[in-house]
Protein backbone atom coordinates (compact mmCIF):
# COMPACT_ATOMS: atom_id res chain seq x y z
CA UNK A 1 0.00 0.00 0.00
CA UNK A 2 1.22 3.43 -0.79
CA UNK A 3 0.83 6.55 1.50
CA UNK A 4 -0.95 9.45 0.52
CA UNK A 5 1.76 11.30 -0.71
CA UNK A 6 3.13 8.74 -2.73
CA UNK A 7 -0.13 8.26 -4.03
CA UNK A 8 -0.60 12.04 -5.27
CA UNK A 9 2.82 11.34 -7.11
CA UNK A 10 1.46 8.29 -8.83
CA UNK A 11 -1.92 10.16 -9.35
CA UNK A 12 -0.04 13.93 -10.81
CA UNK A 13 2.61 11.59 -13.02
CA UNK A 14 -0.47 9.84 -14.85
CA UNK A 15 -2.13 13.11 -15.46
CA UNK A 16 1.38 14.61 -16.64
CA UNK A 17 1.21 11.43 -19.22
CA UNK A 18 -2.39 11.62 -20.43
CA UNK A 19 -1.93 15.15 -20.83
CA UNK A 20 0.74 14.95 -23.13
CA UNK A 21 -0.35 12.22 -25.01
CA UNK A 22 -3.63 14.53 -25.27
CA UNK A 23 -0.86 16.53 -27.85
CA UNK A 24 -1.03 13.95 -30.32
CA UNK A 25 -5.10 13.31 -30.59
CA UNK A 26 -6.72 15.61 -33.16
CA UNK A 27 -7.91 17.61 -30.80
CA UNK A 28 -4.43 18.10 -29.35
CA UNK A 29 -2.75 18.45 -32.09
CA UNK A 30 -5.09 21.34 -33.62
CA UNK A 31 -5.65 23.19 -30.54
CA UNK A 32 -2.55 22.69 -28.07
CA UNK A 33 0.45 21.52 -30.57
CA UNK A 34 -0.38 24.32 -33.05
CA UNK A 35 -1.22 26.90 -30.08
CA UNK A 36 2.97 26.16 -29.08
CA UNK A 37 3.70 26.61 -32.35
CA UNK A 38 2.67 29.67 -32.80
CA UNK A 39 4.71 30.34 -29.64
CA UNK A 40 7.39 29.21 -30.85
CA UNK A 41 7.89 26.21 -29.28
CA UNK A 42 9.81 23.13 -30.52
CA UNK A 43 9.04 19.50 -30.56
CA UNK A 44 12.23 19.22 -28.15
CA UNK A 45 11.40 22.44 -25.53
CA UNK A 46 7.74 20.87 -25.35
CA UNK A 47 9.30 17.50 -24.43
CA UNK A 48 11.90 18.87 -22.11
CA UNK A 49 8.79 20.57 -20.18
CA UNK A 50 6.72 18.03 -20.90
CA UNK A 51 4.03 20.34 -22.00
CA UNK A 52 0.58 18.24 -22.65
CA UNK A 53 -2.91 19.67 -23.27
CA UNK A 54 -6.29 19.09 -21.47
CA UNK A 55 -9.20 18.32 -23.51
CA UNK A 56 -12.27 20.67 -23.63
CA UNK A 57 -13.88 18.04 -21.99
CA UNK A 58 -15.98 18.29 -18.50
CA UNK A 59 -14.08 14.75 -17.81
CA UNK A 60 -11.91 13.08 -20.21
CA UNK A 61 -9.20 12.64 -17.34
CA UNK A 62 -11.42 11.67 -14.52
CA UNK A 63 -12.67 8.96 -16.87
CA UNK A 64 -9.84 7.96 -17.94
CA UNK A 65 -8.08 7.77 -14.29
CA UNK A 66 -11.18 5.98 -13.12
CA UNK A 67 -10.76 3.00 -15.58
CA UNK A 68 -6.97 2.94 -14.58
CA UNK A 69 -7.87 2.12 -10.98
CA UNK A 70 -7.64 5.95 -9.49
CA UNK A 71 -9.93 6.60 -6.92
CA UNK A 72 -11.92 10.28 -6.99
CA UNK A 73 -10.73 10.67 -3.34
CA UNK A 74 -6.98 10.91 -4.59
CA UNK A 75 -7.93 12.79 -8.02
CA UNK A 76 -9.60 15.21 -5.77
CA UNK A 77 -6.89 15.28 -2.84
CA UNK A 78 -4.49 15.90 -5.87
CA UNK A 79 -6.31 18.99 -7.46
CA UNK A 80 -6.59 17.27 -10.67
CA UNK A 81 -10.68 17.06 -9.67
CA UNK A 82 -13.67 19.20 -8.45
CA UNK A 83 -16.67 18.28 -6.85
CA UNK A 84 -19.76 19.67 -8.37
CA UNK A 85 -21.33 22.31 -5.85
CA UNK A 86 -25.14 21.12 -6.19
CA UNK A 87 -24.26 17.59 -6.51
CA UNK A 88 -21.19 16.14 -4.15
CA UNK A 89 -19.65 12.66 -4.83
CA UNK A 90 -19.81 14.06 -8.17
CA UNK A 91 -16.78 15.50 -9.87
CA UNK A 92 -15.15 17.11 -13.10
CA UNK A 93 -11.88 18.01 -14.25
CA UNK A 94 -9.97 21.12 -12.74
CA UNK A 95 -8.02 21.44 -16.51
CA UNK A 96 -9.73 21.55 -19.36
CA UNK A 97 -9.33 22.71 -22.73
CA UNK A 98 -6.37 24.71 -21.52
CA UNK A 99 -2.39 24.03 -22.33
CA UNK A 100 -0.76 22.50 -20.04
CA UNK A 101 2.35 23.09 -17.96
CA UNK A 102 3.96 20.69 -15.30
CA UNK A 103 5.48 21.96 -12.63
CA UNK A 104 7.98 19.88 -11.07
CA UNK A 105 10.26 19.70 -7.78
CA UNK A 106 14.30 19.53 -7.58
CA UNK A 107 14.12 16.15 -8.55
CA UNK A 108 12.01 16.03 -11.73
CA UNK A 109 8.81 14.56 -10.55
CA UNK A 110 5.37 16.74 -11.26
CA UNK A 111 3.85 17.94 -8.17
CA UNK A 112 1.20 20.52 -10.15
CA UNK A 113 0.16 22.05 -13.00
CA UNK A 114 -0.66 25.53 -14.84
CA UNK A 115 -2.63 25.90 -17.52
CA UNK A 116 -3.27 28.64 -20.01
CA UNK A 117 -6.02 29.33 -22.13
CA UNK A 118 -6.11 29.48 -25.54
CA UNK A 119 -8.33 32.78 -26.72
CA UNK A 120 -8.25 35.94 -25.20
CA UNK A 121 -11.41 34.82 -23.13
CA UNK A 122 -11.54 37.90 -20.49
CA UNK A 123 -14.47 36.27 -18.42
CA UNK A 124 -11.57 33.30 -17.51
CA UNK A 125 -8.06 33.85 -15.44
CA UNK A 126 -5.61 33.39 -18.44
CA UNK A 127 -3.80 30.43 -16.12
CA UNK A 128 -5.34 27.72 -13.53
CA UNK A 129 -3.09 26.34 -11.51
CA UNK A 130 -3.49 23.46 -9.13
CA UNK A 131 -4.65 24.35 -5.99
CA UNK A 132 -1.85 23.49 -2.78
CA UNK A 133 -1.86 19.90 -2.27
CA UNK A 134 -0.13 17.44 0.52
CA UNK A 135 2.97 17.82 -1.92
CA UNK A 136 2.69 21.25 -3.45
CA UNK A 137 3.36 24.62 -1.58
CA UNK A 138 3.53 27.00 -3.81
CA UNK A 139 5.52 29.17 -1.79
CA UNK A 140 7.68 26.79 -1.80
CA UNK A 141 8.18 26.21 -5.60
CA UNK A 142 10.10 28.06 -8.80
CA UNK A 143 8.84 26.56 -11.90
CA UNK A 144 11.88 25.41 -14.00
CA UNK A 145 14.45 24.63 -11.16
CA UNK A 146 14.56 20.97 -12.04
CA UNK A 147 15.27 22.03 -15.51
CA UNK A 148 17.54 24.73 -14.42
CA UNK A 149 19.57 23.64 -11.38
CA UNK A 150 22.84 22.79 -13.21
CA UNK A 151 22.82 25.72 -15.34
CA UNK A 152 22.34 28.17 -12.30
CA UNK A 153 25.40 26.17 -10.35
CA UNK A 154 27.78 26.18 -14.01
CA UNK A 155 26.82 30.26 -14.29
CA UNK A 156 26.72 30.98 -10.45
CA UNK A 157 23.93 32.98 -11.41
CA UNK A 158 19.98 32.21 -11.27
CA UNK A 159 17.49 34.61 -13.61
CA UNK A 160 14.39 34.95 -12.16
CA UNK A 161 11.46 35.74 -14.25
CA UNK A 162 7.79 35.85 -13.30
CA UNK A 163 5.99 33.61 -15.80
CA UNK A 164 5.79 30.23 -16.87
CA UNK A 165 6.68 30.99 -20.78
CA UNK A 166 9.56 33.36 -20.08
CA UNK A 167 11.36 30.60 -18.60
CA UNK A 168 10.70 28.20 -21.59
CA UNK A 169 11.16 31.14 -23.70
CA UNK A 170 14.65 31.91 -22.39
CA UNK A 171 15.95 28.20 -23.12
CA UNK A 172 15.03 28.63 -26.87
CA UNK A 173 16.96 31.20 -26.37
CA UNK A 174 20.12 29.38 -24.99
CA UNK A 175 19.98 30.95 -21.36
CA UNK A 176 19.05 28.13 -19.50
CA UNK A 177 19.83 29.02 -15.87
CA UNK A 178 16.51 30.34 -15.30
CA UNK A 179 13.49 29.72 -12.93
CA UNK A 180 10.19 31.39 -12.58
CA UNK A 181 8.30 33.09 -9.51
CA UNK A 182 4.93 32.34 -11.23
CA UNK A 183 3.60 35.84 -10.23
CA UNK A 184 3.35 35.91 -6.68
CA UNK A 185 5.47 37.83 -4.09
CA UNK A 186 8.79 35.67 -3.49
CA UNK A 187 9.02 33.81 -0.17
CA UNK A 188 11.81 32.88 2.19
CA UNK A 189 11.72 29.22 1.19
CA UNK A 190 11.97 30.18 -2.50
CA UNK A 191 15.10 32.17 -1.67
CA UNK A 192 16.90 29.63 0.01
CA UNK A 193 16.15 27.29 -2.62
CA UNK A 194 18.32 29.31 -4.91
CA UNK A 195 21.10 29.75 -2.06
CA UNK A 196 21.12 25.67 -3.03
CA UNK A 197 22.85 26.96 -6.22
CA UNK A 198 24.13 30.09 -6.38
CA UNK A 199 24.44 33.41 -4.18
CA UNK A 200 23.48 35.70 -7.43
CA UNK A 201 20.57 36.28 -8.94
CA UNK A 202 19.22 38.51 -11.69
CA UNK A 203 15.66 39.67 -11.68
CA UNK A 204 14.27 39.64 -15.24
CA UNK A 205 10.44 40.82 -14.43
CA UNK A 206 7.86 42.05 -16.91
CA UNK A 207 8.66 45.89 -18.15
CA UNK A 208 5.05 46.83 -17.03
CA UNK A 209 4.44 48.98 -13.61
CA UNK A 210 3.41 45.74 -11.75
CA UNK A 211 6.57 44.42 -13.33
CA UNK A 212 8.33 46.92 -11.05
CA UNK A 213 6.85 46.94 -8.35
CA UNK A 214 7.14 43.50 -8.12
CA UNK A 215 11.09 43.55 -8.67
CA UNK A 216 11.70 46.40 -6.18
CA UNK A 217 9.78 43.70 -3.40
CA UNK A 218 12.03 41.24 -4.88
CA UNK A 219 15.00 43.20 -4.70
CA UNK A 220 14.63 43.69 -1.12
CA UNK A 221 13.27 39.82 -0.08
CA UNK A 222 16.40 38.72 -2.16
CA UNK A 223 19.05 41.02 -0.39
CA UNK A 224 17.43 40.47 3.37
CA UNK A 225 18.27 36.64 1.94
CA UNK A 226 22.17 37.85 1.20
CA UNK A 227 22.23 37.26 -2.07
CA UNK A 228 23.96 39.73 -4.62
CA UNK A 229 21.24 41.26 -6.72
CA UNK A 230 20.96 42.54 -10.04
CA UNK A 231 18.17 43.62 -12.28
CA UNK A 232 16.95 43.60 -16.50
CA UNK A 233 14.17 46.54 -16.71
CA UNK A 234 12.60 45.49 -19.91
CA UNK A 235 10.54 47.54 -22.67
CA UNK A 236 7.16 48.91 -21.62
CA UNK A 237 5.03 46.01 -21.69
CA UNK A 238 7.77 43.13 -23.38
CA UNK A 239 8.70 40.55 -20.99
CA UNK A 240 11.72 37.91 -21.03
CA UNK A 241 9.42 36.06 -23.34
CA UNK A 242 8.31 38.34 -25.91
CA UNK A 243 11.65 40.32 -25.87
CA UNK A 244 13.08 37.02 -26.34
CA UNK A 245 11.04 36.17 -29.76
CA UNK A 246 11.56 39.96 -30.79
CA UNK A 247 14.96 40.27 -30.65
CA UNK A 248 16.17 36.71 -31.67
CA UNK A 249 18.68 34.17 -28.97
CA UNK A 250 21.82 36.10 -29.69
CA UNK A 251 20.40 39.74 -29.29
CA UNK A 252 18.77 38.60 -26.28
CA UNK A 253 21.56 37.30 -24.70
CA UNK A 254 23.31 40.44 -25.58
CA UNK A 255 20.76 42.78 -23.82
CA UNK A 256 20.34 40.79 -20.56
CA UNK A 257 24.31 40.83 -20.25
CA UNK A 258 24.61 44.16 -20.83
CA UNK A 259 21.66 45.79 -19.51
CA UNK A 260 22.00 43.66 -15.71
CA UNK A 261 22.23 46.54 -13.59
CA UNK A 262 22.99 45.87 -9.68
CA UNK A 263 19.90 46.73 -7.26
CA UNK A 264 21.74 50.19 -6.43
CA UNK A 265 21.49 51.61 -10.14
CA UNK A 266 18.15 50.21 -10.71
CA UNK A 267 16.92 52.19 -7.77
CA UNK A 268 18.59 55.25 -8.65
CA UNK A 269 17.31 54.97 -12.04
CA UNK A 270 13.95 54.33 -10.72
CA UNK A 271 13.20 57.31 -7.96
CA UNK A 272 15.31 59.66 -10.12
CA UNK A 273 13.32 58.62 -13.67
CA UNK A 274 12.32 61.73 -15.82
CA UNK A 275 13.64 64.15 -12.93
CA UNK A 276 17.30 63.91 -12.72
CA UNK A 277 18.02 67.16 -11.35
CA UNK A 278 14.90 67.23 -8.76
CA UNK A 279 16.89 67.81 -5.84
CA UNK A 280 13.53 66.31 -3.87
CA UNK A 281 13.61 63.54 -6.02
CA UNK A 282 17.33 62.36 -5.53
CA UNK A 283 16.91 62.82 -1.50
CA UNK A 284 14.22 60.44 -1.68
CA UNK A 285 16.06 57.65 -3.86
CA UNK A 286 18.63 57.90 -1.82
CA UNK A 287 16.72 57.07 1.41
CA UNK A 288 15.10 54.25 -0.86
CA UNK A 289 18.91 52.74 -2.02
CA UNK A 290 20.21 53.36 1.52
CA UNK A 291 16.71 51.19 3.02
CA UNK A 292 17.65 48.44 0.28
CA UNK A 293 21.26 48.37 1.78
CA UNK A 294 20.34 48.26 5.33
CA UNK A 295 18.72 44.83 4.83
CA UNK A 296 21.93 43.55 3.87
CA UNK A 297 22.96 41.17 6.70
CA UNK A 298 26.69 41.37 6.14
CA UNK A 299 27.77 44.22 7.50
CA UNK A 300 31.15 44.12 5.39
CA UNK A 301 28.96 43.87 2.23
CA UNK A 302 26.58 46.57 3.62
CA UNK A 303 29.75 49.12 3.90
CA UNK A 304 30.96 48.09 0.06
CA UNK A 305 27.76 48.94 -1.02
CA UNK A 306 27.19 52.57 1.02
CA UNK A 307 30.65 53.34 -0.55
CA UNK A 308 29.05 52.45 -3.85
CA UNK A 309 26.18 54.28 -3.63
CA UNK A 310 27.68 57.06 -2.41
CA UNK A 311 30.18 57.42 -5.33
CA UNK A 312 26.67 56.42 -7.63
CA UNK A 313 24.44 59.29 -5.91
CA UNK A 314 27.48 61.77 -6.00
CA UNK A 315 27.79 62.20 -2.34
CA UNK A 316 29.63 62.38 0.70
CA UNK A 317 30.03 59.17 2.32
CA UNK A 318 29.86 59.69 6.08
CA UNK A 319 26.33 61.35 4.84
CA UNK A 320 25.01 58.17 3.61
CA UNK A 321 26.37 56.28 6.45
CA UNK A 322 24.70 58.47 9.01
CA UNK A 323 21.60 57.53 6.72
CA UNK A 324 22.23 54.32 7.16
CA UNK A 325 23.02 53.86 10.86
CA UNK A 326 19.77 55.75 10.82
CA UNK A 327 17.56 53.37 9.41
CA UNK A 328 19.18 50.15 10.80
CA UNK A 329 18.81 51.46 14.63
CA UNK A 330 15.35 52.54 13.43
CA UNK A 331 14.53 48.90 12.14
CA UNK A 332 16.10 46.95 15.25
P1 LIG B 1 1.72 37.13 -16.91
O1 LIG B 1 0.37 37.74 -16.96
O2 LIG B 1 2.89 38.00 -17.10
O3 LIG B 1 1.67 35.92 -17.95
O4 LIG B 1 1.82 36.37 -15.52
P2 LIG B 1 2.86 35.35 -18.88
O5 LIG B 1 3.69 34.43 -18.04
O6 LIG B 1 3.54 36.46 -19.58
O7 LIG B 1 2.01 34.44 -19.85
P3 LIG B 1 1.75 34.60 -21.43
O8 LIG B 1 3.05 34.97 -22.07
O9 LIG B 1 0.69 35.63 -21.60
O10 LIG B 1 1.28 33.25 -21.79
C1 LIG B 1 3.03 35.86 -15.02
C2 LIG B 1 2.78 34.57 -14.28
O11 LIG B 1 1.80 34.77 -13.26
C3 LIG B 1 1.00 33.62 -13.09
C4 LIG B 1 1.56 32.57 -14.06
O12 LIG B 1 2.53 31.79 -13.40
C5 LIG B 1 2.19 33.44 -15.13
O13 LIG B 1 3.17 32.74 -15.88
N1 LIG B 1 -0.42 33.88 -13.42
C6 LIG B 1 -0.77 34.86 -14.27
C7 LIG B 1 -1.38 33.07 -12.86
O14 LIG B 1 -1.08 32.15 -12.08
N2 LIG B 1 -2.70 33.28 -13.19
C8 LIG B 1 -3.08 34.25 -14.07
O15 LIG B 1 -4.29 34.37 -14.37
C9 LIG B 1 -2.09 35.07 -14.60
MN1 LIG C 1 5.81 23.92 3.08
MN1 LIG D 1 2.66 40.61 -16.21
MN1 LIG E 1 4.48 38.13 -18.56
MN1 LIG F 1 4.27 36.64 -21.55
Amino acid sequence: AYNEKESLFIALNFAREFFQQNLTTEEGQSIGLSYFKERGFTPAIIEKFQLGYAMDSWDRLLVQARKSGFETGILRKAGLILERENNPDNYYDRFRGRVVFPIHNLSGKTIAFGARILTQDKKQPKYINSPETAIYHKSDVLYGIFQAKQAIRQQDNCYLVEGYTDVISMHLSGVENVAASSGTSLTESQIKLIKRFTDNVTVLYDGDAAGIQASLRGVDLLLEGGLNVKTVVFPDGEDPDSFARKSGAADFRRFIESQAKDFIQFKIDFFTRDAENDPIKKAAAIREVVSSIARIPDPITRSVYARESARLLSMEEDLLLAELNRQLLKTR
